[in-house]
């Protein structure tokens, strides 16, 4: 039911109330409600309950949609990551009844008399206008996953160390049965019993690589959240204030007590920053591409790892592309077609190293990495690509392929994961991918140009000095993704802003809580 010009008035007129104490009446609700329904501890994120930034995002969301009353639409792009969220952790509609109850009552709590009945009423409204359209849009995801809408126990197949902090997880449903497509950047949640709180906890994590025409495992990698420091949190570009010295509950327990073997529980792929193909010829659409104009994907630390899928998704399906019509992903129930079925033959995980030595080519690397041109079978129905077991060695020449620069920024050598699969991908794309790597400290053994490109921190005003990102800036088609932690995602934005990229033109993932 659609609010009333007098309760759309009244909501507007709460917005001031809402910027001074709507934190408190997140904070409060949160507390209440964990408190009272412990069962939802397994379902909220504790480190964002304990660090704020839960609050923080209830507490903007509400602000903002207050704001934004009379024109929701101006919250899409927000909402639809909340759907997606909450979707990948199996929010239920029939939660919305008690998360409304236990947040009218903290309204009324903070505020005392000031809520008076005309203002709750509008407040009550309002509430369950939005809780609707999250509910139908929350219905409407799980529908696109008829056979996978709840937690799915996956058992790992294999573990494997990237880096000192990060490992990746190849993860396969027990059932057996085939696994839906993804769309490039798309994440997963994983949901682990943590022992020392006694209950679970459910991360989002991006899959690495993309979607194999096996469909039968997914891949993420993992950083070990050792616990951060204010100094070294600070360093890492997050706003430290009050960051304390814990180490993470799941990457933990993930790193030190999921073995081979072992079964985590698994939501399906979701989420909003993905790139696929568009041939629209003018405007650039929220997550496409189009193929004729450069793609700048721009990562620091373990935000690398959407990056990956998109990177191996544009280099391998840019060819097949034209010849797979329709080859639709399952999830999302888009129409668009799917960018991200990939025959890469070798995982591009730390074990392609060994592939790569005995490849013979030595400094950078010629592992296969495509499909063999001409002579894949791809069966739209079946979903399956057949490309020959042989297929070593074969660039894929495509006249659609876009230009993509790839760029990552590290603390040093030790921290680089999957560099010898992009060194491969280089080498077998000169054309097509350009690689660069800023690395304050690069290690003795490391060669400038090939392991390392700028002994420094990441500048977009280093790029344009060395005219790197000329052609990405001189095309007003080009797209810009980026992840990594906040700090850097947000040089990053200015840093573009300032050469003259629209802000539509950048898209970002934020590894944390909110916008
Ligand atoms: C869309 C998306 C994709 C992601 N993809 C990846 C990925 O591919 N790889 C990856 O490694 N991660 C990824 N993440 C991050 C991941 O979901 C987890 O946030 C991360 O693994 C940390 O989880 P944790 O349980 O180990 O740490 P948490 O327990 O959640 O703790 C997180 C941090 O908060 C700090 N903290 C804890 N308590 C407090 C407190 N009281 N006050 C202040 N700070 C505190 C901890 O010290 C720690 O550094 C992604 C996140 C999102 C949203
Ligand atoms: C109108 C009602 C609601 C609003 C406005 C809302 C808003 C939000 C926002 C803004 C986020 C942060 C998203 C992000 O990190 O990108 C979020 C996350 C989340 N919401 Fe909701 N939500 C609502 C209802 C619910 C309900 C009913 C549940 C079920 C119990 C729920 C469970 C969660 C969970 C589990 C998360 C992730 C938590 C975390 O990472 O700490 N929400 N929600």
């Amino acid at each position: 039911m659609s609010l009333t010009s007098s309760q759309k008035s009244i909501i507007k007129a709460t917005v001031p109330v809402l910027a001074e104490h709507g934190l408190t009446i997140t904070k409060l609700f949160y507390k209440n409600l964990l408190r009272e329904i412990p069962s939802l501890n397994d379902v909220f994120n504790t480190a964002n309950q304990a660090n704020g930034a839960q609050p923080g995002a209830l507490a903007y969301s509400l602000h903002a949609y207050a704001q934004n009353i009379d024109d929701l639409a101006a919250l899409s792009a927000f909402v639809a990551r909340v759907n997606q969220k909450h979707a990948s952790l199996y929010v239920r509609p029939e939660q919305y009844e008690v998360v409304g109850r236990y947040l009218l009552a903290a309204m009324g709590n903070v505020l005392g008399d000031a809520l008076a009945p005309e203002i709750l009423d509008a407040w009550t409204a309002a509430y369950w206008q939005l809780a609707n359209l999250m509910i139908a849009r929350e219905a409407e995801i799980y529908s696109h996953e008829a056979t996978w809408s709840d937690w799915r126990p996956f058992r790992i197949v294999r573990k494997v160390h990237e880096t000192a902090e990060i490992t990746s997880f190849y993860l396969a449903p027990t059932d057996g049965k085939r696994l839906p497509m993804y769309r490039p950047g798309q994440y997963i949640s994983v949901q682990v019993d943590v022992e020392s709180l006694k209950y679970s906890q459910a991360r989002q994590y991006s899959l690495s690589r993309a979607a194999r025409v096996e469909g039968d495992s997914y891949r993420i990698s993992v950083k070990r959240e050792k616990g951060l420091s204010v100094a070294a949190a600070k360093a890492d570009g997050h706003n430290a204030e009050d960051i304390q010295a814990r180490p993470g509950y799941v990457s933990n327990v993930l790193h030190d007590h999921k073995h081979v073997g072992d079964v985590v529980q698994v939501s399906h792929p979701a989420g909003e920053f993905y790139l696929e193909p568009t041939s629209g010829a003018s405007d650039v659409e929220s997550a496409s591409y189009r193929p004729d104009h450069p793609v700048v994907l721009i990562s620091a630390g373990v935000g690398i790892t959407p990056m990956m899928a998109m990177l191996e998704a544009m280099l391998c399906t840019s060819a097949a592309q034209e010849r797979v019509d329709g080859y639709a992903g399952t999830n999302n129930g888009s129409k668009a077609k799917t960018v991200g079925t990939c025959p890469f033959t070798s995982d591009g995980d730390a074990n392609a190293n060994e592939a790569l030595k005995t490849s013979g080519y030595t400094g950078s690397t010629s592992v296969s990495t495509g499909l063999q041109n001409g002579h894949a079978s791809i069966h739209t129905n079946g979903h399956t690509v057949s490309p020959s077991p042989q297929s070593k060695n074969v660039t894929i020449s495509s006249t659609t392929a876009p230009k993509i620069h790839f760029i990552h920024a590290t603390r040093s050598s030790l921290h680089i994961p999957f560099l010898p699969h992009l060194q491969s991908l280089q080498h077998s794309h000169p054309a097509q991918l350009r690689l660069t790597i800023f690395n304050p400290s690069p290690s003795p053994m490391a060669q400038e140009g090939l392991d390392w490109s700028f002994r420094e921190r990441f500048s977009i005003k280093r790029l344009q000095k060395d005219g790197l990102l000329d052609s990405a800036l001189e095309d007003e088609g080009s797209v810009y993704f980026v992840c990594g932690p906040e700090g850097f995602m947000a040089d990053v934005r200015r840093g573009l802003e300032s050469a003259g990229v629209e802000r539509e033109r950048v898209r970002v993932e934020n590894f944390g809580a909110g916008v």
